[in-house]
């Protein structure tokens, strides 16, 4: 036993039962635990986005949640490459990524627009400045954010 408590969690359609300690975020239980190391653990403080994984239908920061807290199912980049197979082409097409660290997250946070623009749930990315409004938390220093954008807008909605 790592620290205390039996966490079940649905990751990726998985179930999966791992040993916490109540202090453990989901960040570690996805990369340290489970080998799913496309969410970063860049800031670890909730500023940069990079490890952003979606919990239920929201795009959460598995740096700040508490895995013991999770009561949604988990998908990370990896569990949604097939379902965001437009999203990642456009990204290939435009420039939206150069050195790739931030990639994951932004794919993720980009899927999480695009997901509540198919359901009616949400505004979706809509035009360029609520799509950068809606990246404000992902940060890149590589792209100036142009073909991060313009991948978005141009992802087809099913
Ligand atoms: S690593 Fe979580 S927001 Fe930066
Ligand atoms: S592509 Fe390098 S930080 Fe975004």
């Amino acid at each position: 036993m790592d620290g205390g408590l039996v966490v079940r969690l649905v990751v990726n359609g998985e179930a999966v039962e791992v040993d916490v300690a109540p202090t453990t975020r989901l960040v570690d239980v996805l990369r340290d635990r489970l080998g799913l190391t496309g969410a970063k653990d860049a800031c670890g403080r909730g500023d940069c986005g990079a490890c952003t994984v979606l919990v239920g239908d929201r795009a959460v920061l598995a740096c700040l949640t508490l895995a013991a807290r999770v009561a949604e199912p988990v998908r990370t980049v990896e569990g949604i490459a097939a379902e965001a197979a437009d999203l990642r082409r456009a990204f290939a097409d435009r420039g939206g990524l150069q050195c790739g660290y931030c990639t994951p997250g932004l794919i993720v946070r980009c899927h999480e627009m695009l997901e509540a623009a198919e359901s009616g749930a949400g505004a979706g990315p809509g035009g360029e400045a609520a799509a950068r409004a809606g990246l404000s938390g992902n940060f890149c220093r590589c792209t100036g954010y142009r073909g991060v954008i313009a991948a978005l807008l141009e992802t087809p909605t099913r």
